[in-house]
């Protein structure tokens, strides 16, 4: 049976200032899509947030870039938004970028990942959400999912993966793709995913089966509004046990807490926290940065679950490693490298200050 799982989400209020979603948005959407499973265009769906993001997790037989299925989304959202104000949320309608919904809402503001498979015998998928953080940030998981052999001994001990997996990378600014052949090319690969603000994994392929192993969403905010208008906030899909990697496997990055772009205004670097949806609330300084992951058993597009991955006791010292890392990167207030390099500022909200001054600038003397 041919499935498409969707995953589309927004920011349309936050709940208090951009640290939490209101119960009353999520009831919203959960009436929504139940009104679309019972009309039969929806098999089934999870409504969830992550920190401010209102996440639509949704199984159907519509196929990629569906338009009943990306209106449903945005009208949904759009309703949502019209709640946020009633509310008074924070910045209500935030990543709603067009007024008018025009087939596909790739370029309107949501981030979008989106699968079609053929369902396995035992389904295994993993939803990763993110909030404080940018599309770019799923690269060095990708990465040791399915190609890294300290982290994924599937690679290593299992006939059905030691061929490797296949990488799409996307170059955001130039608006081209290239695919990589893990293992052989790791070394050209890295080159570029290694600079995750400009190059991102997309999707992930086992290179025997050609079966979709995970997609990501790679929606730039600020390069679709040219100025900054909150960050990306990703999601990522990856599927999981078989021929790919094992659930623990797939969870093994996240253990060990990286720095990524993001937490306050968009323009610092700070440590990824691994955390239930519960804990998905970034309170100091914003932030740090957040991450869950909601696991799923399919069944004929069911969604059997959640289950809530990272509540697990095993990601405590995780947490508490990311806490030391805020600590150490926040000792570093307005100064590299806690906030980003200038080029990077480019589309946080101090463009404004730079123009201001522009003209108060004045020629060195010759040396
Ligand atoms: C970061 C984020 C927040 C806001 C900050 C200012 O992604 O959403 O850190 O940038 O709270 O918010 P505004 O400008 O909405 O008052
Ligand atoms: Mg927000
Ligand atoms: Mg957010």
């Amino acid at each position: 049976m041919k499935i498409t799982l969707s995953v589309i989400k927004a920011d349309i209020g936050g709940y208090v200032g951009h640290s939490d979603s209101h119960p009353d948005i999520l009831a919203l959407a959960d009436k929504a899509l139940a009104k679309a499973k019972g009309s039969g265009l929806l098999v089934d769906y999870h409504v969830t947030k992550c920190g401010d993001d209102l996440q639509l997790i949704m199984t159907h037989q519509q196929g990629e870039n569906s338009e009943k299925i990306h209106k449903l989304a945005w009208d949904t959202f759009v309703e949502g938004t019209a709640l946020a104000k009633k509310l008074k949320l924070h910045g209500a309608g935030q990543d709603l970028l067009r007024d008018a919904f025009s087939g596909n809402v790739k370029g309107m503001g949501p981030g979008v990942a989106e699968m079609e498979f053929e369902e396995r015998e035992a389904e295994t998928v993993i939803i990763f959400m993110a909030d404080k953080t940018s599309a770019g940030a799923w690269n060095m998981a990708l990465y040791k999912i399915f190609a890294d052999p300290f982290n994924t001994i599937g690679l290593v001990i299992a006939d059905n993966m030691h061929r490797g997996f296949a990488f799409e990378v996307h170059d955001i600014k130039e608006h081209k793709r290239i695919i990589f052949n893990a293992p052989d090319e790791i070394y050209d690969m890295l080159v570029f995913i290694g600079a995750p603000s400009h190059f991102m994994v997309k999707a992930v392929y086992h290179r025997e089966s050609k079966e979709i192993g995970a997609v990501s969403s790679t929606q730039r905010l600020a390069l679709l509004a040219g100025r900054y208008v909150g960050k990306d906030d990703p999601v990522c899909i990856v599927r999981s046990q078989g021929e790919f990697p094992a659930v623990g496997e797939v969870l093994e990055p996240f253990a060990a807490p990286i720095l990524v772009e993001g937490w306050m205004r968009g323009s610092h670097q700070g440590p990824l926290m691994p955390v239930s949806v519960e804990d998905s609330t970034p309170t100091r300084f914003d932030g740090p940065p957040r991450v869950i992951a909601l696991g799923f058993q399919l069944s004929s597009g069911r969604l059997v679950g959640p289950r809530d991955m990272f509540a697990d006791k095993s990601f405590d010292l995780a947490r508490h490693q990311a806490n030391e890392m805020a600590y150490l990167m926040r000792r570093h207030g307005p100064f590299e490298p806690h906030r980003l390099p200038l080029d990077e500022m480019e589309y946080t909200t101090m463009p404004q200050v730079m123009e201001k001054l522009k003209g108060r600038f004045t020629d060195l003397p010759p040396d």
